[in-house]
C-alpha cells in the first residue's frame, strides 16, 4: 500500500485529560486505509519547526466522514505547536505508515495493556473488534486519575480496568500488576506503552509468572522516536533475532519475545 500525504484540516483539538488532548483531522484518505498501530508522521507546526515530522497512532478512524483521531500527549515542542493549532488550520501527514496487529480468526478474547497514551492504538483496535464480536478487557495505567484517557472514548462494551501509580483510580501499581487476573482468559494479548512497562512484561513472561507453559504469543506496538519513518535514516532500529528491525516500517508492532533482547538493553529507560 503506498504512503499518502494529505493536507489534514483540523476539525477540533481539546483537552480530555491533564496534559492528553484529542485532535480530530479530516484527512479522508488516510482515515479510509489506517488500521490500529499504523502510525500518521505529522507536521505539527504550520512551518518548518520543527523540522522533522512527529509520529502518532489513530484512537480511532471514521471512515465515512473521512476524520481521524489522534491522542496525545504535550512532552515537548512538536506536540506544544500541535495544541495550540485551531479548528481549520491545516496539517501536512503522512500515512498510514507501518504495520498493524494480527488478530485471531474467531471470535476471541482479547486483552490489551496500555501505558499512558500508548492506550490509543488499543481503544481502535477494539473498536474494531467488538462489532465482530470479541471480547476485549483493556488494562491501561496512568500516574494519576486526572491523566487516565475518560471511559467515553472507549467503546461501551470494552471491560476498561485503571490502575495508577499515586492510587487516585483503581489498582494502585502498576497496570502491569493487572495481568496476572486476565492473561489465561485472554487468546491473544496486545501491549503499547514505554519501555519500563516493556521490561516489566518481558521479565514476567519469561519467568512465565501468569501462568505455567502458557507463553502465548504477546503483540508490542512501539514508540520509539523516529526520524525519517520512511526506513530510510535507521533511526529507529530494535535488536530482534532477525537482525536489526526497523520500528517505522518492519514494526511498529513486534512480538515481545522478539523484543526481549532489545527490552534488557534498555535498563532504567525513562517514559512518558
Ligand atoms: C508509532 C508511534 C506512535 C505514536 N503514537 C503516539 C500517540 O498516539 N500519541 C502521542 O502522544 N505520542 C505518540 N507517539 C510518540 C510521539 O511521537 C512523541 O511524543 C512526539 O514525537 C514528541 O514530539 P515533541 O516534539 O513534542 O517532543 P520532543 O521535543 O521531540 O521530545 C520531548 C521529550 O520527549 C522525549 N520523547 C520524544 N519522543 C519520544 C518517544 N517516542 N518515546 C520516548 N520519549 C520521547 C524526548 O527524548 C524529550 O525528552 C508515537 C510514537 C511512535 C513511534
Ligand atoms: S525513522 Fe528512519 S528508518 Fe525508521
Amino acid at each position: 500500500m503506498s504512503v499518502i500525504q494529505e493536507h489534514a484540516r483540523i476539525v477540533s483539538n481539546e483537552p480530555v485529560a491533564d496534559g492528553l488532548f484529542i485532535v480530530r483531522l479530516h484527512s479522508p484518505q488516510i482515515a479510509a486505509q489506517c488500521q490500529p498501530a499504523q502510525f500518521v508522521h505529522t507536521r505539527c507546526g504550520d512551518g518548518i519547526d520543527p523540522l522533522l515530522l512527529r509520529p502518532f497512532s489513530m484512537l480511532t478512524a471514521d471512515r465515512e466522514a473521512g476524520t481521524l483521531d489522534i491522542l496525545y500527549q504535550v512532552v515537548g515542542r512538536g506536540t506544544e505547536l500541535l495544541k495550540n493549532r485551531r479548528a481549520g488550520d491545516e496539517i501536512m501527514q503522512l500515512g498510514p505508515l507501518g504495520k498493524t496487529f494480527s488478530v485471531p480468526p474467531n471470535q476471541a478474547n482479547l486483552l490489551m495493556v496500555g501505558g499512558g497514551i500508548g492506550i490509543a492504538p488499543l481503544v481502535f483496535l477494539a473498536e474494531l473488534m467488538i462489532p465482530k464480536g470479541y471480547t476485549v478487557t483493556l488494562l491501561a495505567g496512568a500516574r494519576t486519575a486526572a491523566r487516565h484517557l475518560p471511559a467515553e472514548h472507549l467503546p461501551p462494551a470494552v471491560e476498561y480496568v485503571l490502575a495508577t501509580d499515586d492510587g487516585s483510580a483503581g489498582h494502585h501499581g502498576p497496570v502491569t500488576d493487572l495481568i496476572a487476573d486476565y492473561y489465561l482468559w485472554s487468546d491473544a494479548v496486545y501491549v503499547c506503552g514505554p519501555w519500563p512497562m516493556l521490561t516489566a512484561i518481558d521479565a514476567a513472561y519469561q519467568a512465565r509468572l501468569w501462568g505455567w507453559n502458557s507463553k502465548k504469543p504477546i503483540q508490542v506496538s512501539l514508540e520509539n522516536q523516529m526520524g525519517c519513518a520512511m526506513g530510510v535514516c535507521l533511526g529507529c532500529v530494535v535488536t530482534t533475532p532477525q537482525g536489526y528491525q526497523r520500528v517505522c516500517r518492519d514494526g511498529p508492532v513486534f512480538s515481545l519475545g522478539d523484543l526481549h533482547q532489545e527490552v534488557v538493553s534498555r535498563p532504567g529507560v525513562g517514559s512518558h
